[in-house]
């Protein structure tokens, strides 16, 4: 059963057809909130919220090792992450949707690893490739049988947040290689390979990334609130159409 975790522009997964939710307590503490089960045309799914239900867990407080972990417990087959993020790349408009490729992690102070030396051997996870294969492969898939654009490379620069990055740091990120700037991408994908969860990211550029394009004097999320939730209606269909044709593929075009 694949999992979606939303972020920022999806606190909810309104094409999930809810079963039954549940509070899962894990050795690391409260998840974000309570797991939701359901059926997406058919196809079981399960979905959190990263940011918690009322979006009150800001990036650097959110329980990721109990996120994943619950997630894992419930057998999950991968997860979907799905988040909004800052664009560096010329070529990134708000709008647009993205499956990155590979990180740079900026963030510091999280609880990174579930391999912390406690009882334990110490395990160093091969990350060269960050993002599942398969799962890119799947979510591109879709996409293009929706005929929705994705574009489908860019470096994600997870940066610590809360705050936003000032104009001379995104030139930084630039020079590092970053495409995207998000909050949470790190150490969310790193904690699934650990546990052996495949996991992918669609992210959402909400925005032109600080100093640039229509960011060039500040960051205003209100007036770009509008194109955020238009991508994010079109990655709930990306998703409909993953879980809907995960194993009794409907003939294409058949399902909703
Ligand atoms: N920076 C970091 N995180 C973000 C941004 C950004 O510009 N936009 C959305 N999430």
């Amino acid at each position: 059963m694949l999992a979606i975790i939303g972020g920022s522009g999806l606190t909810t997964l309104s094409n999930l057809d809810v079963s039954h939710r549940e509070v899962v307590r894990t050795p690391f503490g409260e998840p974000s909130g309570a797991v939701v089960f359901g059926q997406i045309c058919g196809q079981p799914a399960m979905f959190l919220p990263r940011h918690g239900y009322g979006h009150t867990i800001p990036p650097h407080m959110v329980n990721y090792r109990a996120n994943l972990w619950a997630l894992h417990h419930h057998k999950a087959t991968g997860v979907i992450s799905v988040a909004s993020v800052g664009g560096i790349r010329g070529d990134l408009q708000p709008g647009d949707i993205v499956l990155p490729d590979q990180i740079i992690d900026y963030t510091w102070g999280r609880k990174s690893t579930f391999f912390d030396g406690v009882g334990g051997p110490v395990t160093h996870i091969d990350f060269t490739e960050p993002y599942d294969a398969d799962l890119r492969r799947e979510i591109r898939n879709a996409a293009a049988l929706l005929g929705i654009k994705v574009k489908l490379d860019g470096v994600y620069a997870a940066t610590q947040g809360p705050r936003l990055e000032t104009a001379a740091e995104v030139n930084r990120l630039e020079r590092d290689g970053a495409d995207l700037v998000g909050m949470t991408g790190m150490p969310e994908a790193a904690l699934a390979r650990e546990l052996g969860l495949p996991y992918a990211a669609i992210n959402v550029v909400a925005n032109h990334a600080a100093g640039r394009g229509s960011s060039s004097n500040g960051i205003h999320f209100e007036s770009l609130e509008p194109v955020l939730q238009s991508a994010m209606g079109r990655v709930r269909a990306i998703i409909e159409k993953l879980v809907g044709c995960q194993n009794n593929c409907p003939p294409l075009g058949m399902s909703v």
